[in-house]
């Protein structure tokens, strides 16, 4: 099997990348950090890095179209590249990192798939994977445009499901809770590490691996079973009640 992953040099990309790649299987590791995808390289028996900011398409076509005659065939594509920016209420937020949240979680998503989704028809096997979020499914104070993002992701993915009735293509979508052990947080709060960890003190988080698990039970399911959405939490987490604003 053929993976081509996104967002492989830190986090739940990277443990994805490893797990397929430790199982035999071929992988096309993309991100921006070269040195990061190089160290991954080392790693893993068979595998192909595209240093790439995957926002830029004329790069991420070049790069697809340039993959080794070995790699080009892509069985299973996860979209694992993704950010969160930020966690100001909507009306204090920076309107930059909304505009790259979009850029990251949403566009460049679609135009991988819109270079992708083509050879799997035609093959009439492939599976896309995306990496979406809680976040998606249950809105948070400062959660604005990462859960929307996410929540496209998620829509995506049904209307995909669609579109591919009898064409053997399978896609899911994988929603992730609280997760440590990655860069997410670091990056949401702009390299204040002290925030970062806080989130995660005694929380019992999942980890990257746990991720990569998941994807690759559902990657390697038996072909006549598809899962749509998966949703996980940490046992930790849960639901809190709705907010009400009372006047004083
Ligand atoms: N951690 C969580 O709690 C959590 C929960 C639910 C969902 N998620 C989702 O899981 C996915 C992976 O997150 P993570 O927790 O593993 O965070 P992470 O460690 O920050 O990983 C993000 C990856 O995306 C890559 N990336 C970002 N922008 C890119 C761009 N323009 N071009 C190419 N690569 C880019 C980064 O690589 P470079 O910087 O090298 O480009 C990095 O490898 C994201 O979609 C995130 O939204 C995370």
């Amino acid at each position: 099997m053929n993976l081509l992953v996104t967002g492989a040099s830190s986090g739940f990309g990277r443990a994805i990348a490893k797990e397929f790649g430790s199982k035999g299987h071929k992988v096309i590791a993309i991100a921006r950090r070269k040195e990061h995808l190089e160290s991954l390289q080392s790693e893993i028996p068979h595998c192909t890095i595209v240093p790439c900011d995957i926002c830029d398409k004329v790069a991420l076509k070049n790069a697809i179209e340039s993959l080794p005659k070995d790699f080009k065939e892509i069985d299973v594509l996860v979209h694992n590249a993704g950010l969160a920016l930020g966690i100001s209420s909507a009306q204090n937020c920076d309107f930059d990192d909304w505009e790259r949240m979009i850029e990251t979680n949403i566009k460049a998503l679609t135009y991988l798939t819109h270079l992708i989704l083509p050879q799997m028809v035609e093959r009439k096997s492939g599976h896309i994977i995306t990496i979406g979020s809680i976040a998606g499914r249950y809105p948070y104070p400062g959660g604005n445009v990462y859960g929307a993002s996410k929540a496209f992701v998620r829509q995506f993915v049904l209307g995909l499901r669609s579109d591919l009735s009898g064409t053997n293509v399978r896609v899911s979508d994988i929603e992730p809770g609280l997760a440590e052990g990655s860069e997410f947080s670091l990056v949401r709060f702009k390299g204040d590490k002290q925030k970062a960890d806080a989130l995660y003190k005694g929380a019992n988080a999942l980890t990257p691996q746990d991720i990569a698990q998941a994807v690759y039970w559902v990657a390697t399911l038996p072909p006549h079973i598809n899962i749509n959405t998966l949703e996980m939490m940490p046992t930790s987490q849960s639901f809190s009640a709705l907010n009400v604003h009372r006047e004083s």
